[in-house]
């Protein structure tokens, strides 16, 4: 039997008095894409944050039970390991760009995983051609469009082959013809021996997912697949 690559036990979550989690369980194993629906504001992105630690590293909040990652216990993962394991493409994009041009981006979670530099020089390619971004190369992050920015984060993401993936809205703003490209590239991505967890609006887009589930008051209300 394959173990859990993500095993969430009883996890509550509160933001002060506002409690957003409420005793929530979710195992995940390899080859597995979860969608997870639920209206805005039902702690979607919150859950997200969790899973990779964003929650309480960066973001305060007041955490009860477990996450565990592979059968590690997320407590005993540092922050600056969790990119070996674990991508995430956060709802807004902008919060992940920090470098002047589009290469800079790409190299940095890999110069940070101390890959070799012929490897990340090989990568940056790859990822700038799957994202028909090549001759982006030197250009500023911050000057592309919603949908460009989000397909970089993408490929940021991608391009240190998680065996997680957490995405959070990551079509929101890409184009159909984009999206035609990269959604059937992350099925391919999962069936490979990893993980998806992605959150989406557009239930089109949960059409690869193995299970669909549904975040209300707290807690997952069914397995609609
Ligand atoms: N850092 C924070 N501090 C306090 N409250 C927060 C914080 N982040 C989110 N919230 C609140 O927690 C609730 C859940 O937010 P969350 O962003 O997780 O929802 P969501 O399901 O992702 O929503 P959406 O579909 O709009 O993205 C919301 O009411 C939100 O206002
Ligand atoms: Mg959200």
């Amino acid at each position: 039997m394959l173990n859990n690559r993500v095993n969430i036990q009883n996890l509550s979550l509160s933001y002060k008095d506002k409690k957003i989690l409420d005793n929530l369980n979710l195992q995940v194993k390899e080859k597995e894409i979860i969608g997870i629906q639920g209206i805005s504001g039902c702690g979607k992105s919150s859950l997200i944050h969790c899973i990779c630690k964003i929650i309480p590293t960066l973001i305060n909040g007041n955490i009860t039970g477990d996450i565990y990652i592979d059968d590690e216990n997320m407590d005993d993962i540092s922050i600056e390991q969790i990119p070996k394991k674990i991508g995430v493409v956060m709802q807004n994009p902008v919060t992940q760009l920090f470098f002047s041009t589009l290469e800079d981006e790409i190299a940095f979670t890999m110069e940070n995983l101390c890959f070799e530099k012929s490897e990340i020089l090989k990568r940056i390619d790859e990822s700038l051609e799957l994202i028909d971004m090549v001759e982006y190369r030197n250009c500023d992050p911050q000057k592309l469009s919603g949908g460009q920015q989000q397909l970089l984060v993408l490929a940021c993401v991608l391009a240190t082959r998680p065996q997680i993936l957490l995405l959070d809205e990551a079509f929101s703003q890409i184009d159909q013809g984009h999206k035609n490209k990269i959604i059937p590239i992350i099925k391919d991505y999962a069936q490979k021996g990893n993980t998806v967890i992605m959150i989406d609006h557009q239930r089109e887009n949960l059409n690869i997912c193995t299970r669909i589930l549904t975040l209300e008051k707290g807690n997952f209300i069914g397995n609609n697949l």
